[in-house]
C-alpha cells in the first residue's frame, strides 16, 4: 500500500528515559501551559509525534532511542528574523557600544552590500545562519527580505528564503529605498503595485516597518492592506524606537503579530488583549542597542500571547540564539523559565498561526531539543551555555 502526504518512511521510533518533556499541551503531564511529563517518552511516526506520556506507558515500536536522562523541548519557533542579506555592520556595533545612539538608518548600509552580492552569496550566507540556528534548536524559521528594497531585489530575496522556508515575509517596506528619498509617496506606490507583484508568489506574509523614520500608520495601513488583497497575511514591526499607531494598526488588521512592542502604552495593550494578534518580543534587538526592555510581564499578565523570538539580523540584533533570547526574557523583561520557554516554542508557532509545530503532541511535526541538563528551566538558569546537544527535525536527527 501506498501513504500520501508523508514525506517520510513511516518508521516508529520511540525515544525513552527523558528526564522532563516539554510538551505544550496542557492536556498531557501536569496540566501546566507546558503540559511538562516527568520520566516521559515519544514515539514517532515518520516525520509527525505519534504519542507523548509516561515511560511505562509506552507503546512498542520499531527502533528504540535512549534520551539519557535529558530534557526534551520543541524545537525553537523562530518567527522574525532578517537572513539574506550580506556583509556586516561591526563598526555601527562598536559605535553603539562607545555612546552612539541606534537608528534605523544603518539598514542603508547592508541594502547596498545586499545589492551589489551575488545570488550565490546571499544563499551562502542565508545556508550559514540556518545551520547556526539548527544547532542551537530552532527547527522551524521565519525570514525576510528587506535589504533589497527595488523590484528585482526583494524578489530574488525572497525566491532565495523560499527554498528554505515555508514562513517567508515580504518587507518592501522596510525603510523608503534611498533611489527614493525624495518621494515616500512614491516607494509606497511601487511597494504596493509591482513590488508587491513581483514578490507575492514567493511569500507567505507581508510586514511593515512602521515607526518615525520608516512608515508611518497611514502608510503602513496602505502597504498592509494591499498585501492582503494579494493574499499575503499581514505581520508589523511595531512601537520599537518610539511610542506609535502600529500596534493597533495591527490589531485592527488581525495581523498574526506585533513585533519588538518595545513602547506601549496601555491603550496598545488592551487593543492586544482584545484581539488575535501575538505580541512577538525580540530582546536581541534591546540587546545590541542598549535600549529599554519590552515589558513582558505587563503583557502576559494582561492575557497578551507573547512569543519570543532572534531578530537576527546584521544592524540590531545579530544573534541566532533563541536561547541566548530566554535568558534576556528571564533575567530582565519580567519572564519566568517557563513562559519564555513557552513563548520560544508554542508562542513562535502562534506568531506564525501554525499548529502543526512549537508542541509535541501527537500529529505534530516531530522537532524536537535535546538539552544537556535535567529540565527546561537551565536554558535561563544556564545563560551562555551551549545546552541544544542534539536536534530532531521532521522526525530525524539532525
Ligand atoms: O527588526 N526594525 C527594523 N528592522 C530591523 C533592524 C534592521 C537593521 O538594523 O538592519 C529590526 O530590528
Ligand atoms: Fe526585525
Amino acid at each position: 500500500t501506498s501513504s500520501t502526504g508523508s514525506a517520510t518512511s513511516s518508521t516508529t521510533t520511540l525515544i525513552t528515559n527523558i528526564a522532563s518533556l516539554v510538551t505544550n499541551d496542557p492536556s498531557l503531564g501536569d496540566g501546566s501551559p507546558l503540559g511538562l511529563i516527568q520520566d516521559a517518552a515519544v514515539v514517532i511516526d515518520g516525520d509527525r509525534i505519534a504519542w507523548t506520556g509516561d515511560s511505562r506507558k509506552a507503546p512498542a515500536t520499531d527502533n528504540r532511542v535512549d534520551a539519557g536522562g535529558r530534557a526534551v523541548i520543541p524545537g525553537f519557533v523562530d518567527s522574525h528574523s532578517h537572513l539574506v542579506f550580506a556583509g556586516d555592520r561591526t563598526q555601527e556595533f562598536n559605535a553603539r557600544m562607545s555612546g552612539r545612539a541606534y537608528s534605523a538608518g544603518g539598514i542603508r548600509t547592508t541594502v547596498a552590500a545586499t545589492r551589489a552580492a551575488s545570488d550565490e552569496e546571499l544563499e551562502r550566507n542565508l545556508t550559514h545562519y540556518l545551520a547556526e540556528a539548527l544547532r542551537q534548536g530552532t527547527t522551524t524559521f521565519e525570514t525576510k527580505s528587506g535589504y533589497g528594497l527595488t523590484v528585482e531585489d526583494e524578489s530574488r530575496a525572497l525566491r532565495i528564503a523560499a527554498a528554505h522556508t515555508d514562513e517567508v515575509t515580504y518587507l518592501g517596506a522596510h525603510i523608503v529605498s534611498p533611489d527614493h528619498a525624495d518621494d515616500p509617496a512614491a516607494y509606497v506606490a511601487l511597494v504596493t503595485g509591482e513590488m508587491l507583484d513581483a514578490c507575492a508568489p514567493y511569500a507567505r506574509w507581508i510586514d511593515v516597518f512602521c515607526e518615525k523614520g520608516a512608515f508611518d500608520g497611514e502608510q503602513a495601513r496602505a502597504i498592509l492592506t494591499a498585501g492582503k488583497a494579494k493574499g499575503l497575511h499581514p505581520r508589523i514591526h511595531a512601537n520599537q524606537l518610539t511610542y506609535g499607531p502600529g500596534v493597533q494598526l495591527a490589531v485592527e488588521l488581525d495581523a498574526a503579530s506585533a513585533d519588538h512592542c518595545t513602547h506601549l502604552t496601555d491603550a496598545d495593550v488592551d487593543a492586544l488583549a482584545s484581539g488575535a494578534t501575538v505580541a512577538t518580543l525580540l530582546p536581541g534587538a534591546e540587546f545590541s542597542t542598549r535600549a529599554e526592555w519590552p515589558d513582558a510581564r505587563r503583557l502576559v499578565d494582561a492575557g497578551v500571547t507573547v512569543a519570543l523570538s532572534t531578530d537576527c539580523n546584521p544592524g540590531s540584533s545579530f544573534t541566532s540564539s533563541v536561547p541566548f533570547c530566554i535568558a534576556l526574557a528571564v533575567r530582565d523583561m519580567g519572564m519566568t523559565p517557563d513562559e519564555a520557554v513557552w513563548s520560544a516554542t508554542a508562542g513562535g508557532a502562534a506568531a506564525l498561526r501554525r499548529e502543526d509545530v512549537g508542541r509535541l503532541a501527537p500529529g505534530a511535526y516531530a522537532d524536537l531539543a535535546f538539552l544537556d541538563a535535567p529540565s527546561h528551566v537551565h536554558l535561563a538558569y544556564r545563560p551562555g551555555v551551549p545546552l541544544v546537544r542534539e536536534v530532531w527535525r521532521r522526525g530525524t536527527r539532525v
